[in-house]
């Protein structure tokens, strides 16, 4: 595909590679982004091939389930197994696009077994590159993180040097620059700079559902801090939609924050979760925990002129649909414990 192709790409129904449908590979794609992602390729015409570890992040059964939903869709292939570990160019051959969502996420765990977190996020990044190049790919979109900024200026701009306070933002950077400098005329990278990515289907570590679940259950909150932490949600599908674009961005070796445009502070989630649940919801106070970062907001003129970035859902509504998400899943477990009593 030459570069006329790639700026302005031919219908779907007529975008062929010497594979047949238009071929790409998600990393992760058992995960809770990779799973959003893959599924907009498939009713988009895309072939897909997933890969996944099923690691021991958080309960595999998860990821399982992600993955039995997106057998069901034609044209997706799954894959399991460790990046880091299996030969990857058989699974790349004939792909145009590499999208790299595998990693270990996650703030707090990485000061406790780093070592995992080194293997997932840069020796699994290694072997990627590695692959995709000798696989003759086009080009490898890579899920870096607002991590990497650590406690620097808001709104963070990619131009700032990177400052990241965990071991976690450690290896999302690393990664991120084996992305970036592997860049040249024969493969194309772009990084993408997540910002607390939130919506139906989050994982389960994560604040915003932890949050949801214990209101639901009537069990008090525990907030790390004051409650006075800024984060810049993003819903998954604006982080979806500013992925696929990543594919045919005009742009290689870059970085690219992609934030959903909304600081919001942990208080204001509270009050808003209060209302979301119609209860009181308790919240006990511990000290801030080691790694979290004060605010986050991202400078978002990058994805907006490269990547056309214009995010659709704001914090109410997506966290009211994150609420919703899970009050189905826990009536969905009662009723299931209720007819297996
Ligand atoms: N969720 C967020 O708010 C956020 C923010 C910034 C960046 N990111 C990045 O986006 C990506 C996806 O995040 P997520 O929230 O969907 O996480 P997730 O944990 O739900 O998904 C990651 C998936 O990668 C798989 N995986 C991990 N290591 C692997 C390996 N070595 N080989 C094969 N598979 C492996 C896991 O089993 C998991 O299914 C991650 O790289 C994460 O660092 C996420």
């Amino acid at each position: 595909m030459d570069r006329h192709d790639r700026l302005f790409p031919q219908p779907l129904d007529q975008r062929t590679t010497r594979h047949g449908l238009y071929r790409c590979v998600v990393t992760g794609v058992a995960g809770f982004i990779g799973s959003r992602l893959a599924t907009r390729l498939l009713h988009e015409g895309w072939s897909v091939v997933g890969i996944d570890g099923f690691t021991d992040s958080y309960d595999p059964a998860e990821k399982r389930a992600r993955a039995a939903s997106l057998s069901r869709i034609g044209g997706f292939t799954m894959v399991t197994g460790d990046l880091a570990e299996m030969a990857l160019e058989p699974c790349f051959d004939g792909a145009e696009v590499v999208f790299h969502l595998a990693g270990r996420a996650g703030v707090r765990a990485s000061f406790d077994i780093e070592p995992r977190y080194v293997h997932d996020n840069v020796v699994a990044t290694r072997a990627v590159l590695a692959a995709a190049r000798t696989a003759g790919v086009r080009r490898v979109v890579y899920a870096s993180s607002s991590s990497v900024y650590g406690n620097g200026p808001t709104p963070f701009r990619e131009d700032a040097r990177p400052e990241p306070i965990s071991p976690y933002g450690r290896t999302k950077l690393e990664a991120e620059r084996m992305c970036l400098d592997a860049a040249d005329g024969d493969l194309e990278t772009v990084a993408l700079r997540y910002f607390t990515v939130y919506g139906p289907g989050q994982r389960p570590d994560m604040g915003l559902r932890i949050f949801a679940e214990a209101a639901l259950g009537g069990l008090p909150l525990t907030l790390f801090g004051d409650g006075t932490q800024r984060r810049d949600f993003t819903y998954v599908d604006d982080i979806v939609a500013a992925t696929v674009s990543a594919a045919d961005a005009d742009a290689s070796g870059l970085a690219v924050n992609v934030g959903g445009g909304s600081s919001v502070t942990l208080l204001e989630v509270m009050d808003l979760l209060r209302r979301l649940v119609a209860r009181d919801v308790r919240v006990q106070m511990l000290p801030v925990a080691r790694g979290d970062v004060h605010a986050t907001e991202a400078d978002v003129a990058r994805a907006v002129a490269l990547l056309h970035f214009r995010p659709q859902v704001a914090f109410e509504a997506g966290f009211r649909a994150e609420v919703a998400w899970v009050r189905d899943r826990r009536e969905s477990a009662e009723l299931e414990e209720a007819r297996s009593a």
